[in-house]
């Protein structure tokens, strides 16, 4: 649950907000954030990473969120156009944004230049040719600082759709191939309108194994320390447990392993590491509320119990068979005995929300039902399909509620049509 949690008579508030009550308010599904453990995890960030704490905006990314990362003080790690526009909407210093992707686009590359974003990750030569014609050869000029993304070759222990650090990836330029050493002397010549400050890699998400993070910065230091650089980026991934039992490193833990491995690598004592995490901010800082609509029981077989979102909120189960916890906000601290499968309304049979689920025995068509940590990943990957409008985000903190993202509405499913 997250941080301000409380359980009175079997109810759950977060944030001193009584989420029943907020959930008559706001309506269901709602994606519900503790203000409070945002802050937190930010300054664990912080104090992990000093000034190179970054945060990946794509794991949570709305205006109201850009205020409160740039209030903390942490950079933010930007992916797409999309993500850079909703950063400087919510006042993030460009200085403190770093910009990825595998593709940028002529168009991003040149917003990112305007504006004057702090480090451009650059991924291929496809990308350098871009840089090429977009930065003036004004000589004499500051030249726009980039870090080179590099595939290490190494297989993070996590789901295939989420690890990068292999070589057959499309990310980044390969060290095995000799990709790598190519974009440092073509960077590195006298014609480049780009300065390399630093390298930069990311092996994967959802990673426990703290000594996958070593083992990358191993393999990446006999080609990176040579190259005497005052930069190093070493990506997000750090795991978050969804489900009782599993477990949660934090972030200090992880910046010791990959402050130590840096050192045992030999990189030089000063250099500048910067981290981007993402699910490790907000995962845990956020519970969906749901409505029961129909409970259908095969006996023997299994219960079925319908709640009023499903894929279109929370597409993890099926893209990557996650496994979420339920449990009912009027009875936070009930025995939870009865087994079910949580669904969603969309028409389809692997709309599944909660595989094995438990709830009181007692649970009814009308109750509210939670699932917690769903704060990555659930609102930015959320869809409107079967034209399902995508639920609010509110942040409660000290008693109060504020919707920061409303619920969409029938008519915005319209407002694209042409
Ligand atoms: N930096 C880079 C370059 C990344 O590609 C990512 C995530 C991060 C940082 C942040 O990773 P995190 O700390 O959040 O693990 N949709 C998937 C996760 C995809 C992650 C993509 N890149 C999921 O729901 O599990």
């Amino acid at each position: 649950l997250p941080d301000t949690a409380t359980i009175d008579g079997g109810r759950l508030a977060i944030g001193g907000v009584d989420v029943l009550d907020l959930c008559a308010e706001v309506g269901t599904p709602a994606f519900v954030y503790d203000e409070a453990h945002l802050r937190a995890r930010c300054r664990e960030a912080v104090a992990a990473w000093g000034e190179g704490a970054t945060y990946a905006s794509k794991a949570f990314w709305c205006r109201a969120m850009a205020r409160l990362v740039a209030e903390e003080g942490l950079g933010v790690d930007v992916s797409t156009g999309g993500e850079l526009h909703v950063a400087l909407a919510g006042g993030v210093p460009p200085d403190r944004l770093v910009l990825h992707g595998n593709n940028k686009s002529e168009a991003e590359l040149d917003a990112a230049l305007r504006v004057g974003v702090g480090r451009i990750v650059v991924d291929s030569f496809d990308e350098l040719d871009r840089l090429e014609r977009l930065v003036p050869r004004t000589a004499g000029g500051p030249r726009p600082a980039v870090w080179l993304r590099v595939t290490p070759g190494v297989e993070a222990h996590t789901h295939e759709y989420v690890r990068t650090g292999q070589e057959d990836s499309k990310f980044g330029f390969g060290l095995a191939s000799g990709a790598a050493a190519a974009a440092v002397d073509r960077v590195r010549s006298p014609r480049s309108p780009v300065e390399l400050v630093g390298l930069h890699v990311h092996i994967g998400s959802q990673i426990f194994a703290l000594a996958s993070f070593a083992r990358a910065l191993e393999v990446l230091a006999a080609f990176a320390v040579p190259l005497d650089l005052p930069e190093l980026g070493v990506g997000g991934g750090l795991g978050v447990g969804y489900v009782d039992g599993e477990p949660t490193p934090s972030m200090t833990e992880w910046a010791a392993t990959v402050r130590a491995a840096v050192r045992a690598a030999g990189w030089p004592e000063g250099v500048r590491i910067a981290a981007e995490p993402g699910r490790a901010v907000v995962a845990a800082a956020a519970v969906t509320c749901y409505r029961v609509g129909t409970i259908k029981q095969l006996p023997g077989i299994r219960t079925y119990v319908s709640v009023d979102g499903g894929m279109s909120d929370n597409p993890r189960p099926v893209l990557y068979g996650s496994g979420y916890e339920t449990f009912l906000p009027r009875a936070a601290d009930a025995p939870r005995p009865r087994r079910v499968t949580v669904v969603g309304k969309h028409c389809e049979s692997g709309d599944v929300i909660v595989r094995d689920g438990q709830l009181p025995g007692d649970v009814a068509v009308g109750d509210v039902l939670a699932t917690p940590v769903t704060g990555a990943y659930g609102h930015s990957m959320a869809s409107t399909y079967n034209k399902v409008p995508r639920p609010p985000v509110v942040f409660v903190a000290g008693g109060d509620a504020r919707t920061v993202v409303r619920r969409e509405t029938f008519d915005d499913l319209l407002a694209l049509d042409a």
